[in-house]
Protein backbone atom coordinates (compact mmCIF):
# COMPACT_ATOMS: atom_id res chain seq x y z
CA UNK A 1 0.00 0.00 0.00
CA UNK A 2 1.49 3.63 -1.29
CA UNK A 3 0.70 6.68 0.05
CA UNK A 4 -1.38 8.91 -1.89
CA UNK A 5 0.99 11.75 -2.72
CA UNK A 6 -2.11 13.93 -4.61
CA UNK A 7 -3.64 17.44 -3.43
CA UNK A 8 -7.02 16.89 -2.07
CA UNK A 9 -9.56 13.94 -2.35
CA UNK A 10 -8.24 10.20 -2.78
CA UNK A 11 -9.17 9.34 -6.64
CA UNK A 12 -12.14 7.47 -6.25
CA UNK A 13 -13.01 4.00 -7.22
CA UNK A 14 -15.16 2.60 -9.75
CA UNK A 15 -16.39 -0.70 -11.10
CA UNK A 16 -14.83 -2.40 -14.19
CA UNK A 17 -15.30 -1.26 -17.41
CA UNK A 18 -15.28 -3.68 -20.56
CA UNK A 19 -11.82 -3.12 -22.19
CA UNK A 20 -12.10 -1.70 -25.73
CA UNK A 21 -9.04 -2.74 -27.59
CA UNK A 22 -8.06 1.09 -27.92
CA UNK A 23 -4.89 0.67 -25.47
CA UNK A 24 -2.75 -1.75 -27.34
CA UNK A 25 1.06 -0.39 -28.60
CA UNK A 26 0.29 -1.35 -31.93
CA UNK A 27 -2.99 1.12 -32.23
CA UNK A 28 -0.91 3.70 -30.85
CA UNK A 29 2.15 3.38 -33.39
CA UNK A 30 -1.01 3.40 -36.02
CA UNK A 31 -1.83 6.84 -34.44
CA UNK A 32 2.13 8.20 -35.24
CA UNK A 33 2.00 7.27 -38.22
CA UNK A 34 -0.87 8.68 -39.29
CA UNK A 35 0.39 11.81 -37.66
CA UNK A 36 3.47 12.00 -39.46
CA UNK A 37 5.54 10.71 -36.10
CA UNK A 38 6.69 7.87 -37.47
CA UNK A 39 9.72 6.90 -39.14
CA UNK A 40 9.98 3.50 -40.90
CA UNK A 41 12.88 1.13 -41.27
CA UNK A 42 12.35 -1.49 -43.48
CA UNK A 43 15.77 -2.23 -44.46
CA UNK A 44 18.09 -4.71 -42.26
CA UNK A 45 19.91 -2.87 -39.40
CA UNK A 46 22.48 -3.97 -36.99
CA UNK A 47 22.23 -3.27 -33.33
CA UNK A 48 25.50 -1.67 -33.55
CA UNK A 49 23.80 1.15 -35.33
CA UNK A 50 20.59 1.58 -33.39
CA UNK A 51 21.24 3.55 -30.68
CA UNK A 52 22.68 6.12 -32.97
CA UNK A 53 19.94 6.53 -34.94
CA UNK A 54 17.57 6.49 -32.41
CA UNK A 55 19.37 9.58 -31.06
CA UNK A 56 19.27 11.45 -34.01
CA UNK A 57 15.73 10.79 -34.62
CA UNK A 58 13.43 13.57 -33.86
CA UNK A 59 10.71 11.07 -34.61
CA UNK A 60 9.34 7.60 -33.39
CA UNK A 61 11.25 5.13 -35.01
CA UNK A 62 10.61 1.23 -36.37
CA UNK A 63 13.00 -0.79 -37.02
CA UNK A 64 11.30 -3.46 -38.98
CA UNK A 65 14.19 -6.05 -39.60
CA UNK A 66 16.98 -6.02 -36.95
CA UNK A 67 19.91 -8.10 -37.88
CA UNK A 68 19.94 -12.04 -35.50
CA UNK A 69 16.49 -10.93 -34.01
CA UNK A 70 13.11 -12.09 -34.44
CA UNK A 71 11.01 -8.73 -33.07
CA UNK A 72 10.93 -5.60 -35.03
CA UNK A 73 12.37 -2.53 -32.76
CA UNK A 74 10.64 0.63 -32.00
CA UNK A 75 11.87 3.54 -30.40
CA UNK A 76 11.07 7.11 -29.07
CA UNK A 77 7.62 6.66 -29.15
CA UNK A 78 6.86 8.59 -25.71
CA UNK A 79 10.00 11.08 -25.72
CA UNK A 80 8.16 14.30 -26.69
CA UNK A 81 5.03 15.95 -25.49
CA UNK A 82 3.58 15.79 -29.31
CA UNK A 83 3.35 11.91 -28.61
CA UNK A 84 2.21 12.37 -25.21
CA UNK A 85 -1.00 14.48 -26.65
CA UNK A 86 -1.94 11.96 -29.17
CA UNK A 87 -1.28 8.75 -25.92
CA UNK A 88 -3.97 11.18 -24.21
CA UNK A 89 -5.97 12.60 -27.30
CA UNK A 90 -5.64 16.43 -26.18
CA UNK A 91 -4.07 19.35 -27.20
CA UNK A 92 -0.47 19.70 -25.74
CA UNK A 93 -1.29 22.42 -23.39
CA UNK A 94 -3.93 20.26 -21.77
CA UNK A 95 -2.02 17.68 -20.93
CA UNK A 96 -1.16 18.41 -17.14
CA UNK A 97 -5.30 18.72 -16.67
CA UNK A 98 -6.14 15.65 -18.44
CA UNK A 99 -3.23 13.55 -16.88
CA UNK A 100 -5.03 15.37 -13.30
CA UNK A 101 -8.31 14.26 -14.77
CA UNK A 102 -6.92 10.75 -15.20
CA UNK A 103 -5.26 10.48 -11.85
CA UNK A 104 -8.47 10.61 -10.44
CA UNK A 105 -10.06 7.68 -10.94
CA UNK A 106 -9.35 4.19 -9.89
CA UNK A 107 -10.34 1.49 -12.33
CA UNK A 108 -10.22 -2.34 -11.66
CA UNK A 109 -8.85 -4.97 -13.99
CA UNK A 110 -11.08 -7.57 -15.37
CA UNK A 111 -9.77 -10.84 -15.72
CA UNK A 112 -9.51 -12.57 -19.29
CA UNK A 113 -8.77 -16.68 -20.07
CA UNK A 114 -6.65 -16.11 -23.36
CA UNK A 115 -5.33 -13.07 -25.06
CA UNK A 116 -2.24 -11.79 -27.74
CA UNK A 117 0.02 -12.17 -25.74
CA UNK A 118 -0.35 -15.56 -25.55
CA UNK A 119 0.22 -16.43 -29.21
CA UNK A 120 3.78 -17.55 -28.28
CA UNK A 121 4.46 -19.44 -25.07
CA UNK A 122 7.95 -20.01 -24.68
CA UNK A 123 9.41 -21.88 -21.51
CA UNK A 124 12.61 -23.32 -20.67
CA UNK A 125 15.46 -23.78 -22.71
CA UNK A 126 13.03 -22.36 -25.16
CA UNK A 127 12.71 -18.85 -23.62
CA UNK A 128 15.85 -17.04 -24.90
CA UNK A 129 16.44 -13.14 -24.49
CA UNK A 130 19.14 -13.07 -26.85
CA UNK A 131 16.36 -13.37 -29.90
CA UNK A 132 15.16 -9.60 -28.49
CA UNK A 133 16.65 -6.55 -30.32
CA UNK A 134 17.75 -5.33 -26.91
CA UNK A 135 20.94 -2.94 -27.61
CA UNK A 136 23.40 -1.26 -26.58
CA UNK A 137 22.62 2.06 -25.62
CA UNK A 138 25.30 4.14 -24.35
CA UNK A 139 29.14 3.45 -25.23
CA UNK A 140 30.53 2.38 -21.83
CA UNK A 141 27.13 0.53 -20.54
CA UNK A 142 27.94 -2.56 -19.72
CA UNK A 143 26.04 -4.07 -21.33
CA UNK A 144 22.91 -3.99 -23.85
CA UNK A 145 19.86 -3.54 -21.27
CA UNK A 146 16.24 -3.95 -21.74
CA UNK A 147 15.07 -0.67 -21.32
CA UNK A 148 11.21 -0.56 -21.37
CA UNK A 149 10.62 -3.45 -18.82
CA UNK A 150 7.13 -2.78 -17.00
CA UNK A 151 7.94 -4.71 -13.85
CA UNK A 152 4.87 -6.66 -12.05
CA UNK A 153 4.88 -8.37 -8.91
CA UNK A 154 3.04 -8.51 -5.66
CA UNK A 155 3.49 -7.89 -1.69
CA UNK A 156 5.05 -11.33 -0.46
CA UNK A 157 2.43 -11.18 2.46
CA UNK A 158 -0.58 -9.08 1.39
CA UNK A 159 -0.48 -10.27 -2.14
CA UNK A 160 -1.21 -6.69 -3.41
CA UNK A 161 -0.28 -5.97 -7.07
CA UNK A 162 3.21 -3.31 -7.64
CA UNK A 163 4.00 -2.14 -10.94
CA UNK A 164 6.93 0.11 -12.10
CA UNK A 165 9.54 0.05 -14.64
CA UNK A 166 13.37 -1.61 -14.51
CA UNK A 167 15.99 -1.70 -16.27
CA UNK A 168 17.49 -5.33 -17.04
CA UNK A 169 21.00 -5.70 -18.07
CA UNK A 170 21.48 -9.07 -20.34
CA UNK A 171 24.31 -11.46 -18.90
CA UNK A 172 23.15 -14.57 -20.71
CA UNK A 173 20.16 -16.05 -22.44
CA UNK A 174 18.13 -16.76 -19.12
CA UNK A 175 19.99 -14.22 -16.69
CA UNK A 176 19.65 -10.03 -16.54
CA UNK A 177 20.34 -7.69 -13.46
CA UNK A 178 17.67 -5.58 -12.61
CA UNK A 179 18.30 -2.29 -10.68
CA UNK A 180 16.27 -1.82 -7.79
CA UNK A 181 19.04 0.23 -5.93
CA UNK A 182 16.78 3.30 -5.34
CA UNK A 183 14.20 3.49 -2.69
CA UNK A 184 10.92 1.97 -4.06
CA UNK A 185 7.99 -0.49 -3.44
CA UNK A 186 9.76 -3.33 -5.77
CA UNK A 187 12.86 -3.18 -3.61
CA UNK A 188 10.63 -3.21 -0.39
CA UNK A 189 8.94 -5.72 -1.67
CA UNK A 190 11.85 -7.44 -2.50
CA UNK A 191 13.57 -7.40 0.50
CA UNK A 192 10.76 -8.62 2.48
CA UNK A 193 10.55 -12.16 0.90
CA UNK A 194 14.07 -12.37 1.43
CA UNK A 195 13.44 -11.85 5.23
CA UNK A 196 10.46 -14.57 5.25
CA UNK A 197 12.62 -17.18 2.83
CA UNK A 198 10.29 -16.54 0.08
CA UNK A 199 11.01 -16.79 -3.78
CA UNK A 200 10.31 -13.46 -5.85
CA UNK A 201 8.46 -14.00 -8.55
CA UNK A 202 8.74 -11.60 -10.93
CA UNK A 203 6.94 -10.32 -14.64
CA UNK A 204 8.03 -7.70 -17.20
CA UNK A 205 6.13 -6.23 -20.00
CA UNK A 206 7.89 -4.90 -22.80
CA UNK A 207 5.59 -3.32 -25.38
CA UNK A 208 2.68 -1.37 -23.79
CA UNK A 209 0.39 1.82 -24.46
CA UNK A 210 2.39 5.35 -23.36
CA UNK A 211 -0.50 5.47 -20.86
CA UNK A 212 0.64 2.10 -18.99
CA UNK A 213 3.82 3.33 -18.61
CA UNK A 214 2.97 6.79 -17.02
CA UNK A 215 0.68 4.98 -15.07
CA UNK A 216 3.53 2.82 -12.87
CA UNK A 217 5.19 5.90 -12.12
CA UNK A 218 2.52 7.72 -10.06
CA UNK A 219 2.32 6.88 -6.50
CA UNK A 220 -1.81 6.36 -5.33
CA UNK A 221 -3.25 4.91 -2.39
CA UNK A 222 -4.28 1.50 -3.79
CA UNK A 223 -4.01 -2.53 -2.75
CA UNK A 224 -3.77 -2.91 -7.04
CA UNK A 225 -1.54 -0.82 -8.77
CA UNK A 226 -3.47 -1.72 -11.79
CA UNK A 227 -6.47 -0.14 -10.64
CA UNK A 228 -4.08 3.43 -11.51
CA UNK A 229 -3.36 2.01 -15.25
CA UNK A 230 -6.95 1.26 -15.66
CA UNK A 231 -7.17 5.09 -14.30
CA UNK A 232 -5.22 6.30 -16.87
CA UNK A 233 -7.08 4.26 -19.80
CA UNK A 234 -10.64 4.72 -18.21
CA UNK A 235 -11.71 1.07 -18.68
CA UNK A 236 -10.29 -1.90 -17.28
CA UNK A 237 -7.20 -3.57 -17.56
CA UNK A 238 -7.50 -7.00 -19.21
CA UNK A 239 -5.59 -9.24 -17.28
CA UNK A 240 -4.15 -12.79 -18.14
CA UNK A 241 -2.07 -15.68 -16.10
CA UNK A 242 1.42 -16.08 -17.03
CA UNK A 243 2.65 -19.51 -17.80
CA UNK A 244 5.63 -21.02 -15.17
CA UNK A 245 4.72 -17.80 -12.42
CA UNK A 246 1.88 -17.18 -10.00
CA UNK A 247 0.91 -13.51 -11.50
CA UNK A 248 -1.04 -11.60 -14.02
CA UNK A 249 -0.52 -9.40 -17.17
CA UNK A 250 -2.05 -7.11 -19.28
CA UNK A 251 -3.53 -9.56 -22.03
CA UNK A 252 -2.89 -6.82 -24.82
CA UNK A 253 0.95 -6.34 -24.16
CA UNK A 254 3.64 -7.39 -26.86
CA UNK A 255 5.88 -9.19 -25.01
CA UNK A 256 6.16 -10.55 -21.13
CA UNK A 257 9.14 -11.84 -19.65
CA UNK A 258 8.39 -14.26 -16.57
CA UNK A 259 10.64 -15.34 -14.17
CA UNK A 260 12.35 -14.64 -10.35
CA UNK A 261 15.17 -12.54 -8.47
CA UNK A 262 17.49 -13.94 -6.57
CA UNK A 263 20.17 -12.97 -4.47
CA UNK A 264 20.83 -10.25 -2.58
CA UNK A 265 22.63 -6.77 -3.56
CA UNK A 266 26.12 -8.85 -4.41
CA UNK A 267 26.08 -8.39 -8.47
CA UNK A 268 28.04 -5.43 -9.78
CA UNK A 269 25.25 -4.11 -12.58
CA UNK A 270 25.99 -1.00 -14.50
CA UNK A 271 27.20 1.56 -15.65
CA UNK A 272 24.02 2.52 -17.26
CA UNK A 273 24.00 6.16 -18.80
CA UNK A 274 21.71 7.63 -16.67
CA UNK A 275 18.36 10.20 -16.69
CA UNK A 276 20.84 12.82 -15.58
CA UNK A 277 22.87 12.69 -19.25
CA UNK A 278 25.50 11.56 -17.64
CA UNK A 279 26.92 7.76 -16.40
CA UNK A 280 26.34 6.79 -13.42
CA UNK A 281 28.45 4.52 -11.36
CA UNK A 282 28.08 0.36 -11.02
CA UNK A 283 25.93 -0.58 -8.31
CA UNK A 284 25.22 -4.04 -6.58
CA UNK A 285 21.99 -5.81 -7.39
CA UNK A 286 19.97 -9.02 -6.94
CA UNK A 287 19.46 -10.86 -10.58
CA UNK A 288 16.91 -11.94 -12.40
CA UNK A 289 16.59 -15.51 -13.92
CA UNK A 290 14.20 -16.18 -17.11
CA UNK A 291 11.41 -19.06 -16.27
CA UNK A 292 9.26 -18.21 -19.67
CA UNK A 293 8.26 -15.67 -22.30
CA UNK A 294 4.53 -15.18 -23.85
CA UNK A 295 4.17 -12.94 -26.74
CA UNK A 296 2.53 -12.03 -29.75
CA UNK A 297 3.13 -13.79 -32.79
CA UNK A 298 4.71 -10.41 -34.39
CA UNK A 299 5.02 -8.89 -31.03
CA UNK A 300 7.06 -5.37 -31.57
CA UNK A 301 9.82 -5.01 -28.86
CA UNK A 302 9.67 -1.41 -27.56
CA UNK A 303 12.42 0.29 -25.68
CA UNK A 304 13.08 3.42 -23.85
CA UNK A 305 16.12 5.88 -24.64
CA UNK A 306 17.36 7.18 -20.95
CA UNK A 307 20.59 9.74 -20.56
CA UNK A 308 22.64 11.23 -23.30
CA UNK A 309 23.24 14.22 -25.31
CA UNK A 310 19.74 14.80 -26.61
CA UNK A 311 18.02 14.63 -22.99
CA UNK A 312 15.15 16.56 -24.31
CA UNK A 313 13.77 13.94 -26.11
CA UNK A 314 14.67 10.81 -24.29
CA UNK A 315 11.05 8.73 -23.36
CA UNK A 316 12.63 8.51 -19.53
CA UNK A 317 12.68 12.50 -19.34
CA UNK A 318 9.82 13.30 -20.81
CA UNK A 319 7.72 10.98 -19.27
CA UNK A 320 9.23 12.30 -15.36
CA UNK A 321 8.81 16.03 -16.83
CA UNK A 322 4.92 14.60 -16.90
CA UNK A 323 5.13 13.54 -13.27
CA UNK A 324 7.03 16.58 -12.05
CA UNK A 325 4.77 18.82 -13.35
CA UNK A 326 1.89 16.65 -12.00
CA UNK A 327 3.98 17.31 -8.36
CA UNK A 328 4.73 20.53 -8.21
CA UNK A 329 0.89 21.80 -9.87
CA UNK A 330 -0.75 19.68 -6.22
CA UNK A 331 1.77 21.40 -4.29
CA UNK A 332 1.52 25.20 -6.10
CA UNK A 333 -2.06 24.98 -5.79
CA UNK A 334 -2.40 24.62 -1.99
CA UNK A 335 0.20 27.88 -2.24
CA UNK A 336 -1.02 30.05 -4.46
CA UNK A 337 -4.99 31.36 -5.12
CA UNK A 338 -4.78 31.17 -8.88
CA UNK A 339 -2.04 28.78 -10.53
CA UNK A 340 -2.14 28.51 -14.35
CA UNK A 341 0.24 26.23 -15.66
CA UNK A 342 3.42 24.40 -14.73
CA UNK A 343 6.21 23.37 -17.18
CA UNK A 344 8.83 21.24 -16.68
CA UNK A 345 11.53 21.22 -19.40
CA UNK A 346 12.96 17.61 -19.97
CA UNK A 347 16.13 18.87 -21.48
CA UNK A 348 16.60 19.71 -17.45
CA UNK A 349 16.67 16.04 -16.80
CA UNK A 350 12.65 16.38 -16.36
CA UNK A 351 13.29 16.25 -12.70
CA UNK A 352 15.06 19.32 -12.05
CA UNK A 353 14.13 22.89 -13.38
CA UNK A 354 10.26 23.92 -13.21
CA UNK A 355 8.24 27.03 -14.93
CA UNK A 356 5.01 28.14 -13.00
CA UNK A 357 2.75 30.93 -14.40
CA UNK A 358 0.25 32.24 -12.02
CA UNK A 359 -2.31 35.33 -11.68
CA UNK A 360 -0.75 36.87 -8.78
CA UNK A 361 -3.49 38.20 -6.50
CA UNK A 362 -1.47 39.57 -3.21
CA UNK A 363 2.12 40.42 -3.12
CA UNK A 364 4.04 37.44 -2.27
CA UNK A 365 2.18 35.00 -4.56
CA UNK A 366 5.10 34.20 -6.93
CA UNK A 367 7.64 33.65 -3.74
CA UNK A 368 4.90 31.23 -2.50
CA UNK A 369 4.60 29.44 -5.52
CA UNK A 370 8.66 28.52 -6.05
CA UNK A 371 8.97 28.42 -2.58
CA UNK A 372 5.92 25.46 -2.90
CA UNK A 373 7.79 23.64 -6.07
CA UNK A 374 10.94 23.86 -4.17
CA UNK A 375 9.49 21.72 -1.30
CA UNK A 376 6.95 19.65 -3.23
CA UNK A 377 7.11 15.97 -3.61
CA UNK A 378 9.19 15.91 -7.01
CA UNK A 379 12.81 17.01 -7.01
CA UNK A 380 12.59 20.60 -8.40
CA UNK A 381 16.06 21.83 -8.16
CA UNK A 382 15.19 25.46 -9.71
CA UNK A 383 11.67 26.80 -9.77
CA UNK A 384 10.88 30.23 -11.80
CA UNK A 385 7.45 31.31 -11.25
CA UNK A 386 6.47 33.94 -13.99
CA UNK A 387 3.13 36.22 -14.46
CA UNK A 388 0.25 34.37 -16.56
CA UNK A 389 1.06 36.76 -19.26
CA UNK A 390 4.08 34.34 -19.79
CA UNK A 391 3.76 31.40 -22.59
CA UNK A 392 5.76 29.19 -20.22
CA UNK A 393 6.69 26.89 -22.99
CA UNK A 394 8.28 28.78 -25.05
CA UNK A 395 12.28 29.24 -23.69
CA UNK A 396 12.55 32.84 -25.58
CA UNK A 397 9.34 34.26 -23.61
CA UNK A 398 10.71 32.63 -19.91
CA UNK A 399 14.23 34.32 -21.01
CA UNK A 400 12.49 38.04 -21.54
CA UNK A 401 10.62 37.98 -18.39
CA UNK A 402 13.79 36.87 -16.11
CA UNK A 403 15.84 39.77 -18.12
CA UNK A 404 12.84 42.29 -17.18
CA UNK A 405 10.75 41.22 -13.89
CA UNK A 406 13.59 39.77 -12.07
CA UNK A 407 15.95 41.68 -9.81
CA UNK A 408 18.46 39.28 -7.97
CA UNK A 409 18.72 40.73 -4.93
CA UNK A 410 14.89 40.67 -3.72
CA UNK A 411 13.19 37.83 -6.24
CA UNK A 412 15.59 35.11 -5.23
CA UNK A 413 15.09 31.95 -2.84
CA UNK A 414 17.87 30.10 -1.93
CA UNK A 415 17.69 26.75 0.15
CA UNK A 416 19.91 24.73 1.31
CA UNK A 417 19.83 20.87 3.21
CA UNK A 418 17.07 20.16 0.86
CA UNK A 419 16.25 16.33 -0.12
CA UNK A 420 17.87 15.06 -3.38
CA UNK A 421 18.49 11.90 -5.93
CA UNK A 422 22.07 11.59 -4.88
CA UNK A 423 22.64 10.70 -9.10
CA UNK A 424 23.14 14.44 -9.97
CA UNK A 425 26.83 15.13 -10.73
CA UNK A 426 26.92 18.90 -9.15
CA UNK A 427 26.20 16.97 -5.43
CA UNK A 428 29.59 17.48 -3.36
CA UNK A 429 31.24 13.78 -3.21
CA UNK A 430 29.03 11.77 -0.98
CA UNK A 431 28.75 7.71 0.17
CA UNK A 432 25.19 6.75 -0.80
CA UNK A 433 22.52 8.44 -0.49
CA UNK A 434 23.53 10.66 2.53
CA UNK A 435 23.55 14.04 0.76
CA UNK A 436 21.19 16.78 -0.27
CA UNK A 437 20.99 19.55 -2.35
CA UNK A 438 20.38 23.29 -2.69
CA UNK A 439 17.60 24.78 -4.38
CA UNK A 440 17.15 28.13 -6.05
CA UNK A 441 13.63 30.11 -6.80
CA UNK A 442 13.06 32.89 -9.12
CA UNK A 443 10.15 35.12 -8.98
CA UNK A 444 9.76 36.63 -12.49
CA UNK A 445 6.29 37.96 -11.91
CA UNK A 446 5.53 41.47 -11.77
CA UNK A 447 6.47 43.74 -9.08
CA UNK A 448 3.23 44.66 -7.60
CA UNK A 449 4.48 48.15 -6.34
CA UNK A 450 4.36 49.60 -9.86
CA UNK A 451 1.83 49.86 -12.46
CA UNK A 452 0.75 46.94 -14.68
CA UNK A 453 1.49 49.02 -17.85
CA UNK A 454 4.91 49.29 -17.02
CA UNK A 455 4.84 45.78 -17.44
CA UNK A 456 2.73 45.22 -20.39
CA UNK A 457 3.78 43.80 -23.37
CA UNK A 458 3.66 45.43 -26.95
CA UNK A 459 2.00 43.55 -29.46
CA UNK A 460 1.23 44.66 -32.93
CA UNK A 461 -2.27 46.54 -33.18
CA UNK A 462 -5.56 44.25 -34.05
CA UNK A 463 -3.30 41.10 -32.77
CA UNK A 464 -6.04 38.93 -32.17
CA UNK A 465 -8.56 39.94 -35.05
CA UNK A 466 -7.86 41.64 -38.13
CA UNK A 467 -8.88 45.38 -38.29
CA UNK A 468 -12.70 46.18 -40.08
CA UNK A 469 -11.20 48.15 -42.26
CA UNK A 470 -12.24 46.90 -45.76
CA UNK A 471 -13.49 50.13 -47.18
CA UNK A 472 -10.68 52.57 -46.20
CA UNK A 473 -10.52 55.76 -48.72
CA UNK A 474 -8.98 59.30 -48.50
CA UNK A 475 -11.10 61.54 -46.82
CA UNK A 476 -12.72 64.45 -48.88
CA UNK A 477 -13.73 66.66 -45.76
CA UNK A 478 -10.82 67.07 -42.77
CA UNK A 479 -12.98 68.76 -40.81
CA UNK A 480 -15.49 66.65 -40.42
CA UNK A 481 -12.81 64.43 -39.47
CA UNK A 482 -11.48 66.87 -36.91
CA UNK A 483 -14.96 67.18 -35.21
CA UNK A 484 -15.55 63.62 -35.04
CA UNK A 485 -12.43 62.66 -33.24
CA UNK A 486 -12.64 66.06 -30.92
CA UNK A 487 -16.03 64.32 -29.91
CA UNK A 488 -14.25 61.16 -28.60
CA UNK A 489 -11.15 62.91 -25.94
CA UNK A 490 -14.15 62.84 -23.50
CA UNK A 491 -13.40 58.76 -23.16
CA UNK A 492 -9.65 59.50 -23.39
CA UNK A 493 -8.78 57.51 -26.60
CA UNK A 494 -4.93 55.43 -27.69
CA UNK A 495 -4.85 56.08 -31.57
CA UNK A 496 -5.16 52.75 -31.91
CA UNK A 497 -8.94 53.16 -30.52
CA UNK A 498 -9.26 55.78 -33.32
CA UNK A 499 -8.15 53.09 -35.72
CA UNK A 500 -10.72 50.74 -34.66
CA UNK A 501 -13.69 53.57 -34.26
CA UNK A 502 -12.83 55.07 -37.71
CA UNK A 503 -12.51 51.78 -39.82
CA UNK A 504 -13.19 53.61 -43.41
CA UNK A 505 -10.44 56.26 -42.97
CA UNK A 506 -6.99 56.33 -44.27
CA UNK A 507 -4.35 56.21 -41.32
CA UNK A 508 -2.42 59.28 -42.59
CA UNK A 509 -5.88 61.28 -42.34
CA UNK A 510 -6.27 60.60 -38.70
CA UNK A 511 -2.35 61.78 -38.06
CA UNK A 512 -3.69 65.24 -40.54
CA UNK A 513 -6.47 65.29 -38.07
CA UNK A 514 -4.78 65.14 -34.73
CA UNK A 515 -2.49 67.69 -36.25
CA UNK A 516 -5.51 70.27 -36.71
CA UNK A 517 -6.43 69.57 -33.16
CA UNK A 518 -2.78 70.03 -31.48
CA UNK A 519 -2.71 73.52 -33.57
CA UNK A 520 -5.70 74.79 -32.02
CA UNK A 521 -4.81 73.59 -28.64
CA UNK A 522 -7.53 71.20 -27.80
CA UNK A 523 -5.72 67.89 -27.28
CA UNK A 524 -3.29 66.42 -25.02
CA UNK A 525 -1.99 63.30 -24.50
CA UNK A 526 -0.81 61.56 -21.18
CA UNK A 527 1.95 59.21 -20.31
CA UNK A 528 -0.32 56.28 -21.17
CA UNK A 529 -0.56 57.56 -24.76
CA UNK A 530 -4.10 58.44 -24.15
CA UNK A 531 -5.54 61.74 -25.39
CA UNK A 532 -7.52 63.82 -23.80
CA UNK A 533 -9.31 67.38 -24.31
CA UNK A 534 -7.90 70.57 -23.14
CA UNK A 535 -9.35 73.12 -20.70
C1 LIG B 1 12.08 4.07 -18.71
C2 LIG B 1 12.24 4.01 -17.21
C3 LIG B 1 13.24 3.22 -16.66
C4 LIG B 1 13.38 3.14 -15.27
N1 LIG B 1 14.36 2.34 -14.75
C5 LIG B 1 14.48 2.22 -13.42
C6 LIG B 1 15.46 1.35 -12.86
O1 LIG B 1 16.19 0.67 -13.56
N2 LIG B 1 15.54 1.29 -11.50
C7 LIG B 1 14.72 2.01 -10.67
O2 LIG B 1 14.84 1.91 -9.44
N3 LIG B 1 13.77 2.85 -11.18
C8 LIG B 1 13.63 2.95 -12.53
N4 LIG B 1 12.67 3.77 -13.05
C9 LIG B 1 11.79 4.52 -12.11
C10 LIG B 1 10.74 3.61 -11.47
O3 LIG B 1 10.04 2.89 -12.46
C11 LIG B 1 9.72 4.44 -10.67
O4 LIG B 1 10.39 5.04 -9.60
C12 LIG B 1 8.54 3.64 -10.17
O5 LIG B 1 7.55 4.52 -9.68
C13 LIG B 1 8.90 2.70 -9.06
O6 LIG B 1 7.75 1.97 -8.72
P1 LIG B 1 7.55 1.25 -7.32
O7 LIG B 1 7.96 2.20 -6.23
O8 LIG B 1 6.07 0.96 -7.31
O9 LIG B 1 8.33 -0.01 -7.30
C14 LIG B 1 12.52 3.87 -14.42
C15 LIG B 1 11.52 4.67 -14.98
C16 LIG B 1 11.38 4.73 -16.37
C17 LIG B 1 10.28 5.59 -16.94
Amino acid sequence: MRAYEGAGARPSKGNSIAPSGTYELRKFVQQLETAGELERWRDPVSLRDVARMIESSEKAILFERVRGCHLPLLANTMASRRRWALAFDVPEDQLLDELRRRMGRLIPPVRVADGPVREVLLVGDRADLTELPAYLQHEYDGAPYISAALDVSKHPETGCYNIGVRRLMLRGPRETGIDVVSPSDLRAYYRRARELGRRFEIAFVIGAHPLDYLATQMKVETDDEFEIMGGFRGESVPLVRCQTVDLEVPADAEVVLEGYLEGDWTEVEGPFGEYTGCYGAAHFNPVFRLTGIMRRRDAIFETATIGGARLHHTDTAVITALRTELLVWESVSRAVAEPRAVYCPPAATGLHHVRISLRVRDPGDGRNAVIAALGSNAEVKLAIAVDDDIDIYDDKVVEWAIATRYQADTDTVIIGGLRTFPLDPSLPPHEGSKVTTAKLGIDATRRWDKPAHVFAIPRPPFSDAPSRSVNERQCEDLEDVVQRMAATLVDGPRFVDWLTMFPTLHQADLVRALGVLRQRGLVRMDTEGRYWPVG
